[in-house]
């Protein structure tokens, strides 16, 4: 008779995601209602509670949905260990069916709430891709005090992208620094990949610099939006790669930067807010060979998670939560040079930094 601690028969070889994965947990639920999987991935706590956003749309199965978690989970600790941020990384996926009426959806959030009331703060919450601030007010109705971004009349910060938003835009400008000299970027061209929340704040900051833009969005009620401004270009999605620019910055979802978009840049560099823009570790090679300057995705778009657990959680003012997020732009200087004097790419630089820094706190830790 065989035990649960028998090991696997020689013919079983699928290796489950998290037996790749240098994390600590995952609680995973099923919300049998909305037949909805919950998975809340905890990385790595060495610099404080697991903290990330909730992710939520519809995936092609259970196993894309934990695998997205666990990898956006490992880049919220990189995101707080590069500047010594008191979090920890944590994200939770709530992998939705293709279609959720409404109310569904509140009893949805209501339910998860409850799992993160009940989890004690091992996982501290934010909005991401397919939640909102108003989502945040719902699930903190029965999961308080561990949701942040909840909005100002609820007693929350409200909307993270603003401080993603300004984080992006300190990063563009210490990469044209970087590219060519202290001077005025009036005139460069900055292509925006998605003008969503992020997307559209950032607009608003390069168009006061003078700085030309060109964007594109899938949906096509923004292809007309800015017709005439002689500053603001439309781009057929499927042209974006091809565009020349002098920074591409991409805030749609992650993923966009593989064997077969790279080849096609035209762009100097790569600074944008989408997490996980790289398909693999291997791309940032990639970009390097082609001379493609990148800036980390996890050091450029920390500005929401910082700005808003700093002022929810650690008594910051909007002035203070301001101030620290346009240092985006003075750390990302510092890993261009690290990479730069040690000869490797960028990313690499940004995780010996981050690793550097988790190490130095476990041992201090007693
Ligand atoms: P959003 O959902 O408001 O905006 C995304 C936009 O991209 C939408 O307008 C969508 O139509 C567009 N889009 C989707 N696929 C596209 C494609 N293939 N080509 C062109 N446009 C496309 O999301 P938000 O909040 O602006 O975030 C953008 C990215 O930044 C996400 O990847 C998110 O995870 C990341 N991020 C956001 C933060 C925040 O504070 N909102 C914080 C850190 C990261
Ligand atoms: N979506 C944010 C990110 O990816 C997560 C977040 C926002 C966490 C706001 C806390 C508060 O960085």
């Amino acid at each position: 008779m065989s035990s649960a601690l028998d090991p696997a028969p020689a013919t079983v070889t699928r290796v489950h995601p998290q037996q790749r994965w240098d994390g600590e947990l995952v609680v995973t639920h099923f919300d049998a209602p909305t037949r909805s999987m919950i998975f809340i991935a905890v990385h790595n706590t060495t610099l404080g509670p697991a903290t990330g956003g909730t992710r939520m749309m519809h995936y092609a199965s259970p196993d894309d949905a934990l695998e997205d978690a666990l990898r956006l989970a490992r880049g919220m600790t990189l995101k707080f260990a590069v500047p010594r941020f008191a979090c920890g990384g944590g994200k939770a996926v709530i992998a939705i069916p293709a279609t959720l009426e409404p109310e569904a959806r509140l009893g949805l959030l209501r339910r998860y709430g409850g799992l993160l009331k009940k989890l004690n703060g091992l996982f501290y919450t934010g909005p991401d891709v397919g939640t909102s601030t108003a989502d945040m007010d719902v699930i903190a109705e029965t999961g308080a005090p561990y949701v942040f971004s909840r909005s100002v009349g609820k007693g929350g910060a409200g909307d993270s992208s603003g401080f993603t938003a300004l984080g992006v835009y300190r990063a563009i400008l210490a990469t044209f620094a970087q590219l060519d000299g202290e001077g005025s970027p009036a005139g460069k061209t900055v292509l925006i990949q998605g003008l969503g929340n992020v997307g559209r704040k950032l607009l608003a900051h390069l168009r006061r610099d003078g700085i030309r833009v060109r964007f594109s969005d899938v949906n096509p009620a923004l292809r007309t939006e800015f017709a005439g401004d002689p500053q603001i270009e439309f781009i057929p999605p499927d042209e974006i790669h091809a565009t020349p620019c002098d920074v591409f910055a991409p805030c749609a979802l992650g993923g966009g930067l593989n064997a077969e978009t790279i080849p096609q840049l035209r762009c100097r560099a790569v600074v944008g807010a989408a997490n996980n823009q790289l398909q693999s570790p291997e791309m940032a090679e990639r970009l390097r060979a082609r001379g493609i300057l990148y800036a980390p995705d996890f050091v450029v778009n920390i500005g929401g998670a910082m700005g808003i657990t700093g002022m929810e959680a650690m008594g910051w003012s909007e002035a203070d939560a301001t101030r620290e997020v346009e240092k985006v732009g003075a750390t990302l200087r510092e890993i261009y040079a690290r990479a730069a004097a040690e000869n490797i790419t960028t990313l690499a630089a940004a995780h010996r930094l981050a690793e550097a820094n988790l190490l130095s706190a476990q041992s201090r830790s007693p």
